[in-house]
């Protein structure tokens, strides 16, 4: 049996109360089936979702959506590597909404993944193109392969598809570890899990919703 990654991206949704509702709903249905659970919660509610995580003695981890390129310093707004280790494991780099809206580049992708290995974190690092693989400057990253035209559309990739991306993203990159996001939900979920060559899903809407999130890891394996 794989070990799949199954990823939250709460995206910039939620604030404390909400974020409680979801975990004490979650904690109540949450699946064991061998998968790491990670989500991938605002910066404002990562105390909150470690402390929770402590006290109930969840299995779940818990990362970042972004990550300063620079070390602690004089970088205003900016939470850096050291900061999110307090409460976290991961880092989501390079989205397509922060390469788009933020005008993230394939340099500032690069920093951040570096930033985030020094401090003894995991790096997942979005791509939606092979361009955006061939500018990465390591070989052996989660890659959530995420096209464009199939985030938050309700049409996901072709999983045919998928499986060729994470073959040629594995070419390039020998030691990667490729999931796939985009639309991903209960019932599509194993189509993408059951690839071989897919080790995860990357969940945004449908991870709002923790009954819908829990239908997610019951149902990828
Ligand atoms: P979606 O988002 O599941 O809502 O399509 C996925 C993502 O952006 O990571």
């Amino acid at each position: 049996m794989k070990n799949l990654i199954i990823a939250a991206n709460w995206k910039s949704n939620k604030v404390k109360n909400e974020a409680r509702q979801w975990f004490d709903e979650f904690s109540k249905n949450a699946w064991e089936n061998g998968s790491e659970v990670v989500l991938l919660l605002p910066f404002t509610l990562l105390e909150f979702g470690s402390s929770y995580i402590k006290e109930k003695n969840l299995n779940i981890k818990l990362g970042a959506q972004d990550i300063s390129p620079y070390d602690m310093g004089a970088y205003t707004g900016e939470v850096n590597a050291e900061q999110i280790k307090e409460f976290a494991d991961y880092v989501l780099i390079g989205h397509s909404e922060r390469r788009k809206n933020f005008s993230e580049t394939d340099d500032a992708v690069n920093k951040k993944i570096e930033r985030t290995i020094a401090s003894s974190l995991t790096p997942i690092v979005c791509v939606s193109n092979m361009h955006q693989v061939e500018s990465i400057n390591r070989d052996d990253l989660i890659i959530a392969y995420e096209p464009i035209e199939a985030i938050g559309t309700g049409d996901p990739d072709d999983p045919q598809n998928t499986l060729s991306v994470a073959r040629e993203v594995k070419e390039r990159m020998k030691n990667a570890k490729v999931i796939y996001g985009g639309s991903v939900k209960a019932e599509n979920v194993r189509n993408y899990t059951a690839l071989d060559g897919v080790e995860g899903v990357l969940v945004g809407s449908e991870s709002l919703s923790a009954s819908s999130f829990s239908e997610i890891i019951k149902n990828a394996v």
